[in-house]
């Protein structure tokens, strides 16, 4: 059994639709070789990430950035998992209102220090919220879940 976890920041009722899509995704029912669980990020630590064989980030963009609180999960799991966790797959959704290139670019440089093998370009959910923006993210979890199970990652 492949251990899925996806850490997601959750501040509006459409950003909890999006991560609750992800997870819908990975559970899909012709996968049963995969466990997937969500998170906060407050309530995500070390414990969490050295279980994981593969990892979804989901975040919003704030001034331009990470959220703060995947930038405070990024902090209390780095060092504490980047001698183990080097070359774990992982994958990126962010949401944003109309730019989230800081965010990307600011994200990619921690997975790229972290040595996670990258397995998405990030799913940009952009602009005013959309219902397909749940469609793509119930994909993503399925994609990612899938190809972990399958062991091509
Ligand atoms: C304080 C604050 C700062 C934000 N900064 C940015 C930003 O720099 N760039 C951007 O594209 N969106 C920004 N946003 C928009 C958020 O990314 C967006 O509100 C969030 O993803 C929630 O989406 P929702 O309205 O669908 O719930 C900001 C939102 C807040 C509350």
């Amino acid at each position: 059994m492949k251990n899925l976890l996806i850490v997601a920041n959750m501040p509006s009722a459409n950003t909890a639709t999006l991560a609750n899509a992800v997870l819908r995704g990975a559970n899909h029912k012709d996968l049963d070789g995969v466990e997937t669980l969500l998170l906060a990020p407050l309530d995500a630590g070390p414990e969490h990430v050295l279980k994981a064989d593969g990892i979804i980030i989901g975040t919003t963009e704030n001034f331009a950035y990470m959220s703060g609180l995947i930038e405070d999960f990024f902090k209390r799991i780095y060092y504490p998992c980047l001698e183990e966790k080097q070359g774990m797959p992982c994958a990126l959704y962010i949401r944003e209102g109309t730019d989230g290139t800081g965010t990307r670019i600011a994200v990619e440089k921690i997975i790229t220090g972290l040595a996670w093998k990258t397995i998405n370009a990030p799913l940009i959910l952009k602009g005013e919220y959309q219902s397909g923006f749940g469609s793509e993210c119930k994909e993503l979890g399925t994609m990612v879940a899938a190809g972990l199970e399958a062991g091509i990652f």
